[in-house]
């Protein structure tokens, strides 16, 4: 039945029974979630764009107490991309300022949940204010237990490795580390996402079928997960159904059934 979860009428699924059928199996300690679809949410309602772009942080904050309450350890959303810097001025500012208000009010609350909070990303670029917030919420929520948020902002994954690169580059010019000694494991360790597990699952709303530059080393062996429903939509039923569909996979890591 569960194998073909994500096909039946999401309504006709009692969101219950789905929570407990999803808690009975095993959770992927870490999702990864493109949050995409905000503008063309306020589009379809007349609205601006930076309506969704507010809606979006409402389900945000939503889907954080979710995945806590599951039990699942590690959230990673991606914000902003270095690409979206293309967008116009106006809604780039509008979405600085988002950012900012909610790590100045949102951030306080979700410290109180004792999620910690660490900010994915190249600090270069970002608003001087940003970035002292950035370190304000890793310094006070580094040491809570709770659910792993990162967030990343002014990300690209290939951005992201070509600073591992460099980092490893100034490592060997030193002799720190000899070029034969690189490995998967000691280079993964120069990501932004450091000792993080890779996440098994990522999910992207929206109905856009790609990874748009999202943690390319990372998601090399991730379920990829796609629906049509717009970001802001994303409700607790549609995070259900997508863990259920993963948990209906089988994972091989390029080896055989068992
Ligand atoms: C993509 O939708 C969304 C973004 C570029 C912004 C995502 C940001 C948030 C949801 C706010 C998160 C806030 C914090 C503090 C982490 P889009 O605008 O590309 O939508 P479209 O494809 O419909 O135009």
């Amino acid at each position: 039945m569960w194998s073909n979860l994500s096909k039946l009428n999401k309504d006709e699924l009692n969101l219950a029974e789905l929570r407990t059928n999803v808690l009975a199996k095993q959770l992927p300690e870490h999702i990864a979630l493109i949050m995409d679809g905000n503008g063309r949410w306020a589009q379809k309602r007349d609205l601006p764009r930076t309506a969704g772009h507010e809606k979006g942080v409402e389900r945000l904050k939503e889907t954080v107490k979710i995945v806590s309450e599951l039990g699942i350890n590690h959230l990673t959303v991606f914000a902003f991309s270095t690409e979206n810097w293309k967008r116009p001025e106006e809604e780039v500012n509008f979405l600085m300022s988002l950012f900012n208000r909610t790590f100045e009010s949102d951030a306080r609350e979700l410290h109180r949940e004792e999620v910690k909070i660490r900010v994915l990303g190249r600090r270069e670029g970002l608003p001087t204010d940003i970035r002292k917030k950035i370190r304000e919420i890793w310094e006070m929520t580094k040491d809570n237990q709770g659910l792993n948020l990162n967030i990343a902002l002014n990300y690209g994954g290939r951005a992201e490795i070509i600073d591992a690169v460099k980092e490893l580059a100034v490592k060997v010019k030193s002799g720190v580390i000899e070029p034969q000694e690189i490995t998967e494991a000691n280079f993964a360790q120069e990501l932004y996402t450091q000792q993080l597990p890779d996440p098994e699952l990522l999910i992207r709303p929206s109905g856009e079928l790609r990874i748009s530059n999202f943690l390319l080393w990372q998601l090399a062996y991730a379920e990829f997960y796609f629906t049509s429903t717009l970001w802001p939509d994303f409700c607790e039923k549609d995070l259900l159904l997508a863990i259920a569909d993963y948990q209906a996979r089988e994972r091989r890591f390029g080896g055989l059934k068992d």
